[in-house]
């Protein structure tokens, strides 16, 4: 499987989604991660210390991908219609954080609406980065975006900072020394369980 991972918006969680993604399909099959973003901050999380699987560089992808049975590729945040076409056309998936906060959802209604001009379907939103009780802002994203029929995963990303400290470690967040850090790859583990299916 090819998923690709995109926004339109900066900082909604990305590179953070690309690394738990392949972490939780390296373990269902061998998983290769194309960091297609140039500041390399994929290429950055696995040098600062080690992650279960392997990290290329996108110039180098040719040579690498026929080996591996999943990829996963990160890319940077693209505001332009045709990258988010040909983006679409090299996946299986594309898979879309947003944050539940008005500025990331109204940047979504465009990446929508451009993928639908596109005519595309393979796509999924996925909630990132939500404020833990008593904010809102994770259910009223989820039932907006349900009313509105864009396909969502039923999953949602808290917002943990053991996250933070998987980037800065080099590490999965599973593997972080912080009382939530089960809590924050369970939530990765269950959106990979709805990839799989
Ligand atoms: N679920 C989360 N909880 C808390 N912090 C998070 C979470 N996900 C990501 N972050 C933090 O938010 C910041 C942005 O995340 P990330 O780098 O993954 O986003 P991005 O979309 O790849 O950004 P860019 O557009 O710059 O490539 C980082 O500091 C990251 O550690
Ligand atoms: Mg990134």
């Amino acid at each position: 499987m090819i998923v690709t991972v995109a926004s339109f918006k900066g900082g909604v969680g990305k590179t953070t989604t690309a690394v738990h993604l392949a972490a939780c399909l390296q373990e269902k099959g061998s998983t290769l991660l194309i960091d297609g973003d140039p500041n390399r901050s994929a290429s950055g999380w696995s040098k600062r210390g080690e992650l279960p699987f392997k990290v290329i560089d996108e110039r180098q992808a040719a040579k690498h991908a026929r080996d591996f049975e999943h990829i996963v590729i990160d890319t940077e945040a693209r505001p332009e219609r045709e990258d988010l076409e040909a983006l679409a056309g090299g996946c299986d998936l594309l898979v879309l954080p947003t944050t539940p906060d008005a500025l990331a959802l109204d940047a979504l209604t465009q990446t929508i609406d451009t993928l639908k001009s596109i005519g595309t379907d393979k796509y999924r939103i996925l909630l990132t980065i939500i404020p833990p009780k008593p904010s809102k802002d994770g259910e009223e994203a989820r039932a907006s975006l349900q009313e509105a029929q864009i396909p969502l995963f039923n999953r949602g990303i808290r917002r943990y900072s053991a996250f933070q400290k998987a980037s800065l470690g080099g590490v999965p967040v599973s593997k972080v020394s912080d009382p939530n850090a089960y809590e924050a790859w369970i939530d990765y583990r269950m959106v990979a369980e709805e990839l799989i299916v």
